[in-house]
């Protein structure tokens, strides 16, 4: 059974940190739930203290087999255990990858709005970070395939980064839109960064197609560097496992060696534990979560459809986060956020920090117990008063 029923101002909690300048200010930011993560996977990670030895531990036949089982069962995805890479997380793994499979000035093409840590990955690489804007069409995002086939040529980018589901727009792109972005990538010889750390958080009218699923084929999956944990739908976030699935010989003989260099698989015991009893137990609980966040989607998009319509929801087809756009207000990004916090008390990740295409949006975390979420958007209301008031 799922429990909603969790207090995270503690404990160095990284969403909840923001109440030491205002307490009445509820944050709805950063990608983790405030649902518990489940008591099995809670039960096997006590288990383990139990022993009362914490010290090195291999991952386990059993562990590899989880991960392998999943994939498989929940994303047509076929993988060898020798095909992965452990790390202790996706951004650690995409910085990673980026290291060993582009050269130093190299260009990264990546949608915008992104999650934003891809940008500093990438700058921080000394890797050229180009951004392609997504475009809006019925207030959704979707990916202008001649532009960006344009973009290929004019940067002579080595790699992209896809994002599916993507964060923060919650667009699941289409089989057809991935086989275009596979052709295109495909075309300019360009690694496929797929970033699917979201896609076990799937809603009942869109299921998330993995870049590296038997659907797409071969080729698809040679040139694909698959990015995935179950933290997102397991809130998981703290434990530190991630993996990197890769099924092109070369590169993977590349990112082995480099592993070994780096010592990079050496993740934390408790983190295969809280993975492989996710994978190996977690089915029905995901499913039940599922149906909880997809109802929390339900609320938040329809009530601000009704009841805010100044404030623009792009409609969540996966990931529990919600992109609104603020721009019929009018107001600079700072203005927004501040007024968000002194009259609504309420605090969003800002739009702009997503890239220039994220001015004026915010975005909402609605994995949440139901009735916080409705208290954000009845906060959002007020603010929407207050601000037509003034
Ligand atoms: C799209 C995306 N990729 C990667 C991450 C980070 O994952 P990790 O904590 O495993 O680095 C997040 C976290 O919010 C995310 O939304």
């Amino acid at each position: 059974m799922i429990d909603t029923n969790v207090n995270r101002q503690h404990g160095n909690n990284v969403k909840w940190s923001v109440i030491k300048d205002d307490d009445q200010l509820l944050p709805m930011t950063v990608a983790d739930m405030g649902i518990a993560t489940p008591q099995f996977i809670r039960e096997a990670m006590q288990r383990v203290l139990d022993t009362k030895v914490l010290g090195y531990t291999m991952p386990s036949t059993g562990f590899y087999d989880a991960i392998i089982r999943w994939q498989k069962e929940h994303h047509d995805v076929t993988l060898k255990r020798e095909q992965l890479i452990l790390v202790p997380s996706v951004a650690v793994g995409l910085s990673f990858a980026i290291r060993h499979l582009t050269q130093v000035d190299d260009g990264i093409i990546v949608m915008s709005p992104y999650y934003p840590p891809y940008k500093q990955l990438v700058d921080d690489n000394h890797r050229q970070f180009v951004e392609f804007p997504l475009v809006q069409r019925e207030g959704q995002y979707v990916i202008d395939f001649n532009r960006l086939d344009q973009l290929m040529t004019d940067s002579q980018a080595k790699a992209i980064i896809v994002c599916n589901p993507h964060n923060p727009g919650g667009c699941v792109w289409t089989t057809t839109e991935l086989q275009r972005l596979e052709d295109i990538a495909n075309a300019h010889h360009m690694l496929v960064l797929a970033d699917e750390i979201h896609d076990d958080v799937a809603f009942s009218d869109n299921v998330p197609v993995s870049m590296m699923s038997d659907l797409m084929g071969e080729e698809a999956a040679s040139q694909t560097i698959l990015l995935k944990s179950a933290t997102k739908a397991f809130n998981l976030a703290g434990v530190k496992c991630a993996y990197l699935a890769v099924k092109d010989p070369q590169m993977l003989t590349t990112l082995k060696q480099a592993a070994a260099a780096e010592a990079i698989e050496e993740v934390n015991t408790l983190g295969m534990v809280a993975t492989q009893t996710a994978y190996e137990q977690g089915s029905e609980w995901l499913t039940e979560v599922n149906a909880y966040l997809e109802e929390n989607r339900n609320l938040a998009y329809e009530y601000l459809r009704e009841q805010v319509p100044m404030i623009r929801p792009m409609y969540p087809e996966g990931t529990y986060l919600i992109w609104l756009d603020f721009m019929a207000y009018g107001l600079s990004d700072a203005e927004l956020d501040t007024k968000l916090r002194d009259l609504g008390h309420l605090c969003l990740n800002p739009g702009i920090d997503y890239g220039k295409t994220g001015k004026g949006f915010m975005r909402l975390n609605f994995a949440v117990d139901r009735s916080v979420l409705k208290d954000a958007l009845h906060r959002l209301k007020h603010f929407d008063e207050s601000v037509r008031q003034k």
